[in-house]
């Protein structure tokens, strides 16, 4: 069902010092930063040539991310992005097997306008996973 790794998530605290290091310390090329106030977050993509990581910031009132940052203050891996054929039917297929879809159940939407889930992390070890149609 799982396709590429489409990007790894880490949340950080400072986005600009985060954008810094990834270009300065690592040579990457990392894009300007970008609201996303639908997504509660600000984000710089780093750009790999087989992935790419999602630095994110909170934005606003009620972000996705204020309450990991609360816990890991100093940043952290947030969730990994995976990609399938068909989001419908793999959320179909995995609530059917008992795993927890965040929020409505439904694909909605995500960073990049394709339809992406959520699926919780206690059912996959700790790791909270985002699947992306693409
Ligand atoms: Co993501």
């Amino acid at each position: 069902m799982i396709k590429n790794l489409n990007h790894i998530a880490i949340a950080v605290p400072d986005l600009d010092g985060a954008a810094a290091t990834y270009r300065d310390r690592l040579g990457a090329t990392v894009s300007d930063a970008t609201d996303q106030p639908d997504h509660g977050v600000r984000v710089v993509f780093v750009e790999l040539e087989n992935t790419k990581i999602e630095l994110l910031e909170p934005l606003g009132e009620n972000s996705p991310i204020a309450k990991f940052l609360e816990r890991n203050p100093d940043g952290g891996v947030h969730h990994i992005c995976l990609e399938v054929d068909d989001i419908q039917a793999a959320t179909k297929k995995l609530s059917a097997e008992g795993v927890r879809i965040l929020g409505s159940g439904e694909a909605k939407a995500g960073a990049h306008g394709k339809p992406v889930v959520f699926l919780h992390p206690k059912d996959f070890f700790a790791t909270l996973i985002e699947l992306e149609e693409s």
